[in-house]
């Protein structure tokens, strides 16, 4: 059967290298797809936001399956409209995906059923905003409430700076209209942890958990990014937490859902924070993190796409879930300046024995060589016993790899280390 895949990053790379794996898996298309995506799936240059188009292309392609894998063309409704084609998808339709969408949402769905999570008010008048920061404790957590390219959460340590937060977000609507509305919350405290669980609404079966390292430079300083790296299995989510997040989070979460009308289908991603009063949620997303995808389905003992296809039929019961022995670590390597402003357009060399582990973000191809073209370039992956060693053999492999500006963080999975002793 030919696949579509809809997305153009290192987590749809990661998402298509598995899919290959499946012998169910005839063709697989990428919308768009980059320079470095097309070694491993034929890249048409759609946007992701076009649903007619990315529809009619399905149709014309004889696409017996889809794979719609960013935030904003889930919380846009691809997914229904694809389904109503005719086409079967993996992602929530547009109703669950407002799980990510709408942040009060989240919030207040969190605090209906008795999911933990912070503490926290919503505003949709600035002045009320600013009234309540006066004697909220810092430091303080401001967040828009829509999609803000990861750019939406601020953790103000000072009054001026909340108030800030505010402002830019409320009044000079910085993310538009995503913004106008903001949730402000505690700050919690305590190690994090990603997990991305398949659900079709009925059971939950999450895949390994892991740990993302956000910030642009070592020692977790600098601007928050979409992320620099990351290792799974997370040393901080042990059995027992796994078990407590199961009961006290993850079902609730996908029962939740189902009562409010809004059954969740495809992978939700629980971002999540151990505090010293038990794990609480930090976010959900709708859909595969970036780059978690890349240490967590190389990870997957089994068909990536036979478990989509029960998550999409709702027989996902059946479909066993395991998850590798070993441990992962991806290093992103980005462009100097990411994530502000960065210069693109250098050629990336890459050795043809790395290119099975290289997770290509932002790339152009030319003449058949690649070139830079994009904040986060490639991410490149080892899958080793320990964690030591798979942290090891990604930065030997990220040496070999080379491209103008090139800067990536040293220390992938340092405290994860730290974390095991
Ligand atoms: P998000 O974009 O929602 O993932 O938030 C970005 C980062 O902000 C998270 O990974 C956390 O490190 C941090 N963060 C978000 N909410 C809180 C909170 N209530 N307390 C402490 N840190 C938070
Ligand atoms: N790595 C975090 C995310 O995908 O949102």
């Amino acid at each position: 059967m030919d696949v579509l895949v809809v997305g153009g990053g290192g987590r749809e790379h990661a998402i298509i290298k598995k899919l290959k794996e499946s012998k169910d898996v005839g063709k697989i298309y990428a919308l768009p797809g980059n320079g470095g995506i097309a070694l491993d799936a034929i890249c048409c240059d759609i946007n992701v936001m076009d649903f007619e188009k990315i529809k009619a292309f399905a149709l014309e392609n004889n696409i017996g399956y889809a794979v719609v894998a960013p935030d904003d063309p889930l919380v846009g409704g691809c997914v229904d409209v694809l389904t109503e084609a005719g086409i079967p998808c993996f992602g929530p339709n547009a109703k669950a995906a407002i799980i990510e969408g709408s942040k009060i949402f989240s919030k207040n769905l969190m605090k209906k059923y008795g999911i933990p999570t912070a503490e926290y008010e919503t505003f949709d008048d600035a002045g009320k905003a600013l009234e309540y920061l006066e004697k909220a404790p810092l430091p303080t957590v401001i967040k828009a409430d829509g999609l803000a390219l990861g750019k939406g959460v601020v953790i103000a340590e000072t009054l001026p700076d909340a108030k800030n937060a505010v402002y830019e977000m409320m009044q000079n609507k910085k993310f538009g209209k995503n913004g106008e509305r903001v949730v402000i919350e505690e700050f919690l405290t305590g190690p994090e942890v990603s997990v991305l669980a398949f659900t079709d609404g009925n059971v939950v079966k999450p895949m390994v958990s892991s740990m993302d390292h956000k910030r642009a430079h070592d020692g977790d300083t600098g601007l928050n990014t979409g992320g620099m790296g990351t290792i799974a299995p997370n040393p901080y989510y042990t059995e027992e937490i796994a078990q407590r997040c199961m009961d006290e989070i993850f079902i609730p979460t996908i029962e939740a859902m189902k009562k409010e009308g809004r059954t969740f289908k495809g992978c939700l991603y629980f971002g999540l924070m151990l505090t010293e009063s038990g794990p609480k949620v930090i976010e959900y997303n709708c859909r595969f993190g970036d780059p978690e995808t890349q240490v967590v389905l190389p990870l997957l003992d089994g068909d990536l796409f036979e478990i989509m296809r029960a998550v999409t039929e709702e027989r996902l019961k059946d479909v066993p879930v395991k998850i590798k022995d070993g441990s992962a670590c991806c290093v992103i390597m980005a462009s100097d300046g990411y994530p502000q402003s960065y210069e693109k357009g250098f050629e990336i060399d890459i050795p043809e024995n790395l290119l099975n582990r290289v997770y290509v973000a932002g790339a152009k191809e030319k003449d058949g060589k690649l070139y830079t073209n994009g904040g986060r370039v490639l991410g490149v992956t080892s899958v080793e016993k320990t964690l030591k060693d798979a942290i090891n053999a990604s930065y030997k492999a990220a040496e070999k790899i080379h491209f103008a500006n090139a800067f990536y963080r040293k220390d992938i999975g340092k405290r994860a280390l730290e974390a095991k002793k």
